[in-house]
């Protein structure tokens, strides 16, 4: 069984030589060694598939892939076969269509009716496939098999009536996560998917994606069970915030909550992949409460602090307009300009916009002390199948960043303590001082918060900005090694709550009088002139798989 696609998302060097063929009448030109299935796809052309995955060995054993090769006497799997130089293939000839037909009729024989109850309903291979050109009646008239459910453990549950065979998910346990939990036993039509022992996938770190690569609705996941239609889901390009890896993620969105995570390709971080502990860490983006279980502890996923408030002579808040806010609060930074020693504290729960405008703005002040806190784990996990990917000991996205922009860890590694709020100008960003005491802030002289969570540390702050959550904004998060990696909105945000770099932006034009990034590129833009690692990148070098640091800087001891 060759891998081609792996080792090529493993580094290995692409191979130097080409070869040409035409399918369906179209020449393509590729690389040697390059299966027809891709080949076909580099054009425009789908070849049908089940037990292909680019990211996994090809056992050739779905047959859905077959198409005629000029002059070869049977039909080839385009999923094993590598182009020659001259091949003419047919895909849609009436040999190829008709193997296909008869193929899906053999997957309904034993298929059940299932679509209108199944979760994979709207993303199934099978039903489209058979939607597009599968018999528009079954011939078949015996009684269909029955399994039932098994669970696997973990989140995961196996329906076996629904099962194609295709054993993608044994391949994947098998090379990637390199963790043999899952085998076929029996034969023929009563094979069936099985785990070797009580306790199925349960502890396995990269289980998740089998529910992701299943062609059907057999792998199901316990946490989507019945959550919502694929259909009524707005899916949105993102990064995982759960660790300093920034898998790219897809979030899938319903009614303005999230509903799963699901990565998405990227060879230079994540692969095909994404762990269970990044997968199913969300419930804390939407939520104000700190203490939801997983959640980062300085969170800043939304909060109850909706608009702008003040803090008046009596020491309680008022709510104003967004401009009052920004006016009173230029005239303050304008009064502490020049002579004021600034406490910045950054969040690696924000991008790289919001926390390098922030520091932009605390340099216009005075000498400035720029910290941030970050949870980080006693280990990393490794996927043995592609260990470019880990789950890092950092469980924020962006201390990478931060550290590039010259903010320094505080804290312990549960992201607590370290802060000292001093009596000068105290910003914050991000971080919900939950930990802090309730006095922390009331000596400093001018004491900002951009963030939404009502802690009693943040109601000593004079300016309290509502600011919007990654989810629910543009902006980007640098990864590990120094990629910078783009994200964008997946969540409405509350009608009064705003970027932090529009605000920083803002506040910068009146203190500066300049113009303010109209957008996160913009603000992107403003960041590469400022800071030397991020020199000439921009959203359009960036792209939707990340550009790196010019100048990668290492994390400081004990950073992954
Ligand atoms: S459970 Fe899904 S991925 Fe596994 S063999 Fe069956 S159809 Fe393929
Ligand atoms: S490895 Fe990190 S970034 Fe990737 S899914 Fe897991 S927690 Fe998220
Ligand atoms: S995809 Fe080629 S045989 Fe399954």
């Amino acid at each position: 069984m060759s891998n081609p696609d792996a080792a090529k998302m493993a580094g290995a060097a692409p191979p130097m030589d080409t070869v040409s063929c035409t399918i369906n009448g179209v020449q393509v030109t590729v690389p040697k060694g390059t299966r027809l299935i891709e080949a076909a796809e580099q054009v425009g052309i789908g070849i049908p598939y089940y037990c292909y995955h680019p990211g996994l060995s090809a056992p050739a054993m779905c047959r859905m892939c077959l198409v005629e090769v000029a002059g070869a006497p049977k039909l080839a799997p385009a999923c094993v076969t590598e182009v020659a130089d001259g091949q003419v293939v047919l895909t849609e000839s009436d040999k190829a269509v008709e193997a296909r037909r008869g193929t899906l009729e053999f997957y309904l024989v034993n298929h059940p009716l299932d679509c209108p109850v199944c979760d994979k309903s709207g993303e199934c291979k099978l039903q489209d496939y058979v939607h597009a050109e599968g018999r528009p009646r079954g011939r078949s008239l015996e009684a269909k098999r029955v399994f039932g459910q098994d669970d696997f453990g973990g989140d995961i549950l196996y329906d076996g009536d629904r099962c194609i065979m295709c054993t993608r998910c044994v391949r994947f346990m098998r090379e990637v996560a390199q963790d043999d939990r899952l085998c076929v036993v029996q034969r023929g039509h009563r094979s069936v998917i099985d785990t070797f022992y009580d306790h199925g996938v349960e502890g396995s770190p990269w289980a998740g994606n089998i529910v992701d690569i299943c062609p059907v609705g057999a792998l199901l996941s316990k946490d989507f069970l019945h959550k919502a239609r694929v259909w009524d889901l707005d899916g949105t390009p993102s990064v995982c915030p759960n660790c300093s890896q920034g898998c790219n993620v897809r979030i899938d969105t319903r009614d303005n909550l999230i509903q799963r995570l699901r990565p998405r390709a990227n060879p230079d971080v994540n692969s095909y992949w994404m762990c269970d502990y990044g997968r199913y860490r969300y419930d804390w983006i939407h939520r104000g409460d700190t203490r939801v279980a997983g959640a980062p502890f300085d969170v800043t996923a939304a909060g109850d602090i909706e608009a702008p408030q003040l803090r008046g002579a009596n020491g309680s808040h008022e709510e104003v307009a967004w401009q009052a806010a920004v006016l009173a609060l230029v005239e303050r930074l304008e009064a502490a300009r020049g002579h004021a020693s600034v406490t910045v504290v950054g969040s690696a729960l924000h991008g790289n916009e919001d926390n390098g405008l922030l520091m932009h703005l605390a340099a216009q002040l005075g000498s400035v002390k720029a910290v941030y806190r970050s949870q980080r784990a006693a280990d990393e996990v490794v996927c043995p199948g592609f260990p470019r990917l880990a789950r890092r000991r950092d469980l924020t996205p962006n201390p990478q960043g931060l550290e590039a922009l010259g903010f320094e860890r505080a804290g312990d590694d549960e992201g607590r303590g370290g802060l000292a709020a001093g009596n000068g100008v105290l910003l914050v960003l991000g971080d919900a001082l939950a930990d802090a005491p309730a006095d922390f802030g009331r000596e400093a002289a001018l004491f900002v918060v951009f963030g939404r969570a009502d802690t009693a540390a943040a109601r000593n702050a004079h300016f309290i900005l509502p600011v919007s959550t990654f989810a629910e904004a543009e902006g980007t998060f640098t990864n590990h090694e120094g990629r910078v990696q783009r994200y964008w909105p997946a969540l409405e945000q509350p009608a009064r709550v705003r970027p932090a770099w529009q605000v920083l932006g803002v506040l910068l034009a009146g203190l500066n009088d300049e113009a303010a990034p109209a957008d996160a590129a913009s603000a992107f833009l403003r960041i590469a002139e400022l800071f030397d690692p991020f020199a000439g990148l921009s959203y359009a070098t960036i792209g939707t798989r990340g550009a790196l640091l010019n100048e990668p800087v290492r994390l400081g001891a004990g950073g992954s």
